[in-house]
């Protein structure tokens, strides 16, 4: 699998054409093949990355088919219908099921043997989907989970603190949506935990907005433009490189979970190690009582978002 960099995109929307040009300005794979159910426009993406090409990697930008996945090492999934403002992740489920289950199966149709990578709405259930649909072991089936809001969380405690957003480690856990919660007691500054960086009588309300405004980001930049895809296009890509480099980088990232942090039969955003197998190992955090109890929750409303998918 290493030296292995033949990606396949499929949905060439606002967020997959923001991950092709992405890999291409960073060099992250050596092939892309991009599909899309709009294939015009995948031919234009196309044309318009290949003149990047002189200036960036080397690498084979293509218009795909499913009968491509046969060779492919890894396929990013991200189409499917996008949020409208004021709308939640979870209110996409239904039409999104349908479109990722089709996909799903085009891709087993052809064998396809590597890692998905599925960054489509609401992300953990379908992930969870995926899982089920393709019968592919479950460190194959990787959602991008909460490494975006998890991104969101050290770049906001970086210009806060004004900090290196690289420094700051720190998770995200639960669903890529309203029941996630971030873990304090796990989020540290260059070494030192962000509780001892703020003063105790302010400690209670900093850490709240900063919650609050992680959790709301993507309400707030959809109500302005639209759409979200810079963010979650660079985690994407940054995925992608972990796993094509076997890089064993942990993210939060959407896990089918088979006991861990006491829950089964439910793909959630824990701490993840990534490399060439796509999930290494599962980073098990001594969670306090309060979010256990918040993560138990977020895996309640996924459940119940799965069980109501009607089939
Ligand atoms: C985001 O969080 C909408 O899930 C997308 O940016």
């Amino acid at each position: 699998m290493i030296n292995a960099k033949n990606i396949i995109l499929i949905g060439d929307g606002a967020i997959g054409s923001s991950f092709a040009f992405n890999c291409l300005t960073s060099g992250v794979g050596k092939s892309l093949g991009i599909i899309d159910i709009n294939m015009k426009r995948v031919q234009g993406d196309v044309e318009d990355l290949m003149d990047a090409l002189p200036y960036t990697s080397q690498e084979n930008i293509y218009a795909a088919n499913y009968t491509d996945c046969r060779y492919a090492d890894l396929i990013v999934i991200t189409a499917g219908i996008p949020q409208k403002p004021g709308q939640t992740r979870l209110e996409l489920v239904q039409k999104n099921t349908a479109i990722i289950q089709d996909i799903a199966t085009q891709i087993m149709a052809n064998d396809f043997n590597g890692i998905i990578l599925i960054a489509s709405n609401p992300v953990d259930v379908l992930t969870e989907v995926v899982y089920k649909a393709t019968g592919l072991p479950r460190n194959q089936i990787i959602g991008s989970g909460t490494a975006l809001d998890s991104a969101r969380l050290r770049s906001e405690i970086g210009q806060r603190f004004n900090v290196d957003a690289r420094s700051v480690v720190g998770y995200i856990m639960g669903e890529h949506g309203d029941s996630e919660f971030p873990v304090w007691d796990f989020t540290t500054i260059g070494g030192k935990p962000i509780k001892a960086w703020v003063p105790k009588p302010q400690q209670a309300d900093t850490l709240e907005a900063i919650g609050q405004k992680v959790k709301n980001a993507a309400y707030s930049i959809i109500n302005q433009k639209g759409a979200t895809f810079y963010g979650i296009a660079a985690s994407l890509t940054r995925i992608t490189a972990a796993i094509l480099n076997d890089d064993r980088t942990p993210f939060a990232l959407s896990i089918h979970l088979e006991g861990e942090y006491g829950l089964k039969d439910v793909a959630i955003g824990v701490p993840a190690v990534v490399g060439a197998n796509g999930l290494e190992r599962i980073i098990e955090l001594d969670l306090n009582n309060a979010d256990r109890q918040k993560l138990t929750e977020s895996a309640q409303v996924l459940q119940k978002t799965y069980q109501g998918i009607q089939k």
